[in-house]
């Protein structure tokens, strides 16, 4: 970490909100910020929350659902009890962390799946874009199954040239998708959130060739 992104974080707004109101990351705002606009979480609902830590997101999450939802968080990284989060140690693409996911859940579904999955940032813009793709692939293929029908799904993804093939996707089973930069992403950050309502219960979609050879196929298809 340079001296520059140092006290770039130090002078961040976002960064200051999130150490005095007890959030554990400022990306909490970005999904205060998307549930504002878009209403996706409830009291009530199950969430599933896939890279959660510090667990921001989570703790937002579960402020919103009060005691009666449950909220499933998981990550590869160790993240410090959180009340009314249901913690998951593990690798998302590993099995045996998606069995435990689903053991959390108790055979209920989820209301809604956010995914805030990031690769380690390697600096490649094509090869970030490319495995934030992945994730965001995974997201679908493991959430989709268990997300009921009408739930919604937030997931991040890095800007590049699959996003409108990746949105082509998400719409064949979704009535709306939508594409939203939070004000507390950072400037110089190519990330975005597709959000994602209304789910058809009909699994994920049919990739074809998603991220292969032939996965430019469908640029431009679409304005969303
Ligand atoms: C930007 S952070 C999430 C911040 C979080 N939303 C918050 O509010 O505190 C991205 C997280 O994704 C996690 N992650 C990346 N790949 C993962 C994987 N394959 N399985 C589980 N977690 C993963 C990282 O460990 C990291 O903690």
């Amino acid at each position: 970490m340079g001296e520059r992104w140092v006290n770039e974080h130090r002078r961040d707004g976002y960064t200051r909100r999130a150490k005095k109101e007890g959030y554990r990351s400022r990306a909490a705002y970005k999904l205060m910020q998307v549930n504002k606009k878009f209403r996706v979480i409830h009291r009530n609902d199950i969430v599933l929350d896939l890279g959660c830590a510090p667990g921001g997101w989570s703790q937002v999450a579960a402020n919103i659902v009060e005691a009666k939802g449950l909220v499933v968080g998981v990550d590869l990284d160790q993240v410090d009890p959180i009340p009314g989060v249901t913690l998951v140690r593990g690798d998302m693409t590993h099995e045996i962390t998606q069995a435990s996911v689903r053991a959390c859940l108790g055979g209920r579904l989820a209301h809604v799946v956010l995914s805030d999955m990031s690769p380690s940032i390697s600096g490649n813009y094509g090869l970030d874009h490319f495995r934030s793709m992945q994730l965001s692939k995974l997201t679908l293929d493991f959430g989709l199954p268990l997300l009921s029908e009408g739930g919604h799904l937030v997931v991040k993804a890095f800007e590049g040239g699959e996003m409108t093939a990746f949105a082509n996707h998400i719409k064949t089973r979704f009535a709306r998708v939508k594409r939203f930069r939070p004000d507390a992403t950072r400037k110089a950050s190519s990330e975005l959130y597709v959000v994602a309502l209304g789910y058809d219960g009909r699994g994920p979609p049919e990739w074809g060739d998603f991220l292969g050879e032939d996965a430019d196929d469908e640029e431009g298809s679409d304005d969303w």
